[in-house]
């Protein structure tokens, strides 16, 4: 006999990014390019002030929406960003990473039976924390239009069941940014019908073409907006677990009943070095995108010689080439790339089947890792095309 669990848990399989890497194991010698985390050091700026603050014994609870200071900090970063406006005591709410803000805050909006749609391919994360809160993903696909979401083809799946409409440039897996023109046809869809969107920006700041523009600066949208951030990327502190959620306040304050109930507040000391980063480090980003920057351009130039198919990336630090001219799936060529050309790269299969046809290689490594990984990789396609 075994006592049921939630039936919606049971239902949610492991991340496909997990079951891939879980056998990077057996293959201990393998390039691996697999890693969705920055390669550098947390800023030594940021941990100092963590030091500090438990040293003074700041290590005690806080407001369940996060240290007011770093609200404020938060706030006036976006402000002086991107001539955004929110209010540091009602509409910013720090989390424990933008993983919590997310699930605090599709808690907070959705009920049974409602309808998100999701561009994709599309980070992994997402899915699973909408069914179980009852709701369900419509896929928009972009694997054919550039990984940029079409509008008409936006506006084709907007039922009276959607709820909300989740965005995520620069995107991950594929590294492709929305522009602002691109933006604007998008949000004048939006504009039309009554649902809010959640626009995940967590790689906004390692944006390399046309400034980024954010989602939440269009004014007619602005009321409906969420804007889920965090420092996990920008600032190398994918380990500290800070986030930020922003949104209008008449729908954020009941986001922090659900963050209040599920986490009380973000971990105190790293909202200490959050507070850091935000007001004295945001030159941060700006230095670690030179090294992305040349990564990118690095591998995108290696990749196209090889005479593969690939978009160039514009954000983030993923590229997502296309395998399909190899007659395999993107699972069967990544277990085979490991196995006999020791390289690790994601299937885009693990970013839904819209990924299908794709893997996702990371640049968030050294050159010479990044190097010895192309080389590698040449080889086993050379292999690949010898046996053709
Ligand atoms: C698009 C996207 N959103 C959210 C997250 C999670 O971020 P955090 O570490 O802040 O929870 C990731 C992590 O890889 C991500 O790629």
């Amino acid at each position: 006999m075994s006592i049921s669990i939630n039936s919606r848990i049971e239902s949610i399989q492991i991340s496909g990014i997990r079951q891939f890497s879980n056998q990077l194991i057996d293959y201990p010698e393998a390039i691996n390019l697999t890693i969705g985390q920055p390669d550098f050091p947390t800023p030594e700026a940021v941990k100092q002030a963590a030091i500090i603050a438990i040293q003074n014994n700041q290590t005690s609870y806080t407001h369940n929406a996060g240290l007011l200071e770093l609200r404020a900090e938060i706030a006036s970063f976006f402000l002086d960003t991107y001539a955004l406006e929110f209010n540091p005591q009602s509409e910013v709410i720090v989390t424990n990473g933008a993983s919590e803000g997310l699930d605090s805050l599709f808690r907070a909006i959705l009920e049974e039976g409602d309808e998100v749609i999701l561009p994709a391919p599309a980070y992994p994360g997402y899915e699973p924390i909408i069914q179980l809160c009852g709701g369900k993903v419509v896929y928009l696909d972009t694997s054919d239009t550039g990984f940029q979401p079409d509008p008409q083809r936006l506006e084709s799946l907007i039922t009276d069941r959607t709820k909300a409409v989740l965005m995520n440039f620069p995107s991950n897996p594929t590294g492709v940014t929305m522009e602002s023109a691109q933006l604007e046809k998008v949000a004048a869809v939006l504009e039309k019908h009554e649902v809010f969107i959640v626009t995940d920006e967590i790689y906004s700041e390692n944006s390399y073409g046309e400034k980024h523009t954010t989602f939440a600066s269009f004014e007619k949208l602005h009321n409906r907006t969420f804007l889920v951030h965090g420092l996990s990327k920008s600032h190398s502190m994918t380990g500290w677990r800070i986030g930020f959620v922003l949104g209008p306040e008449m729908y954020m304050k009941h986001v922090l009943k659900v963050h209040q109930y599920n986490a009380i507040c973000a971990a105190v000391p790293s909202q200490y070095a959050a507070l850091e980063a935000m007001k004295n480090q945001r030159h941060i980003p700006a230095e670690m995108n030179k090294e992305y920057i040349e990564r990118r351009d690095f591998v995108y130039k290696r990749l196209t010689d090889m005479d593969i198919d690939v978009v160039l990336p514009k954000g983030a630090f993923y590229i997502f080439p296309s395998i399909e001219k190899f007659g395999m799936t993107s699972f069967d060529f990544a277990m085979r790339l490991l196995k006999e050309g020791g390289v690790a790269a994601v299937p885009g299969s693990a970013f839904t089947k819209y990924g299908e046809g794709f893997v996702r290689i990371s640049y968030a490594y050294s050159m010479v890792v990044l190097e010895e990984g192309m080389n590698r990789l040449e080889q086993f396609i050379q292999t690949l095309k010898l046996r053709d």
